[in-house]
């Protein structure tokens, strides 16, 4: 049985600088200013564009006129606002959960939430059994160490593994699966009626990180859980980061979860609530979502184009089938050919490298959005198929 972190594994990070987050001018069309140059920026999880939107900064700028520019406090101390159970009440609806609790960061909810499922929280301690996908996210991995429980790792993707895994523990022994929807830097997504059949048999918590998901996927934007038929034990996180062009989280659950939530976990209780500019943002965000079928459209054109063009060249995509698309590669050197090469011709694409993803599955990882123009995507084409 392998435990989530093995001892030897010592990761060390050089970085030669930081300034590559310094990007300080940006438009909704996906450019941005870097190093004195603009580039094409093919690297941001504004997937919808929401992060730009102008109703989306009036409400926030409203927010923070009405209620001022922090709520000084945790919810359950004085930050809470009547305004953000009203966001709560729209996201269960859309989510077609009970409860919904919005949270500072996905990172902090991720890293205390799954401690609180699983037994450990606030001087609690009970017996517990935690199986998750080995590559989520690093959050996950977090709440996965916090919850001083023991974890299972099963092979990316592959229920087989997890089925196996699960057979290991004692049958009435509770347990939790957890996995992203779509994975933040394959692009795949998990098989989500197959992972609900099995959390079902074998009566476990099924938790779906929908961080990426969210705004893109779901009939009505709200992810790919959203579409079928939950199962009794579920709870969906999601993150207002990436498509909802703000910041801050949620979780949607039952009310016997909520309950639980409210009362044990760390990051909600002990963190100050969001500022009400981000809450205003948010507010807006959730309100647009369900509506922007259009661009999802966009979204999946845009994609589709790059995908198939991709492919065509025998480039590895891994198993994207969405708009988050690697491009694996086995020597760190090409990747940084690559990346220097699309530079020069004003893109911007970002190399991930180990630990974040596994050795030798180094990577550009390419974030397509619903704004980009057709004839600069074409273009990015063109000088891929020139490398
Ligand atoms: C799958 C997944 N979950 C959680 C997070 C954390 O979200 P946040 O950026 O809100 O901290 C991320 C961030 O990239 C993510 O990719």
């Amino acid at each position: 049985m392998k435990k989530i972190i093995s001892k030897k594994k010592i990761h060390s990070r050089k970085f030669e600088n930081f300034d590559h987050s310094l990007s300080n001018q940006r438009d909704n069309h996906g450019f941005i200013k870097y190093k004195g140059k603009k580039l094409f920026n093919l690297a941001s999880n504004d997937y919808l564009g929401l992060s730009t939107d102008k109703q989306v900064a009036n409400e926030s700028i409203k927010w923070l006129n009405k209620y001022g520019s922090s709520l000084s406090s945790s919810r359950l101390v004085t930050g809470n606002l009547d305004k953000i159970g009203e966001i709560e009440r729209l996201l269960s609806n859309f989510t077609n959960h009970e409860k919904t609790i919005i949270v500072g960061n996905g990172f902090l909810l991720n890293s205390t939430l799954i401690p609180t499922l699983t037994g450990n929280s606030l001087g609690k301690r009970s017996k517990f059994y935690i199986f998750s996908d080995k590559l989520n996210h690093a959050s996950i991995n977090y709440g996965c160490l916090f919850s001083r429980q023991k974890c299972f790792r099963y092979e990316h993707l592959d229920l087989n593994h997890l089925e196996f895994l699960l057979k290991k523990v004692p049958i009435n022994s509770p347990k939790i699966i957890i996995s992203e929807t779509l994975f933040s830097m394959d692009g795949d997504f998990v098989n989500i009626n197959g992972i609900r059949m099995i959390a079902k048999k074998y009566n476990c918590i099924l938790y779906l990180d929908e961080a990426h998901a969210l705004g893109v996927y779901g009939k009505v934007g709200f992810g790919v859980a959203t579409d079928n038929k939950k199962i009794e034990n579920e709870i969906v996180i999601g993150t207002f980061s990436k498509a909802f062009g703000s910041y801050g989280s949620f979780v949607s659950c039952s009310k016997k979860i909520y309950k639980d939530i409210i009362n044990n976990c760390s990051g909600l209780i002990y963190s100050t609530a969001l500022p009400p500019s981000v809450l205003g943002s948010i507010y807006a965000s959730v309100k647009k979502v369900p509506k922007k079928t259009d661009t999802r459209k966009r979204i999946k054109k845009n994609y589709n184009l790059v995908l198939e063009y991709l492919k065509k060249l025998s480039f590895n995509t891994g198993g994207s089938n969405s708009h988050i698309i690697p491009i694996i590669f086995e020597s760190d050197n090409k990747l940084k050919k690559f990346s220097n090469l699309f530079f020069d011709k004003g893109f911007y694409v970002k190399e991930i490298r180990y630990p974040t993803v596994p050795k030798n599955k180094e990577r550009i990882r390419l974030s397509i959005t619903a704004n980009m123009k057709k004839n600069i995507l074409t273009n990015f084409l063109r000088t891929i198929k020139e490398f």
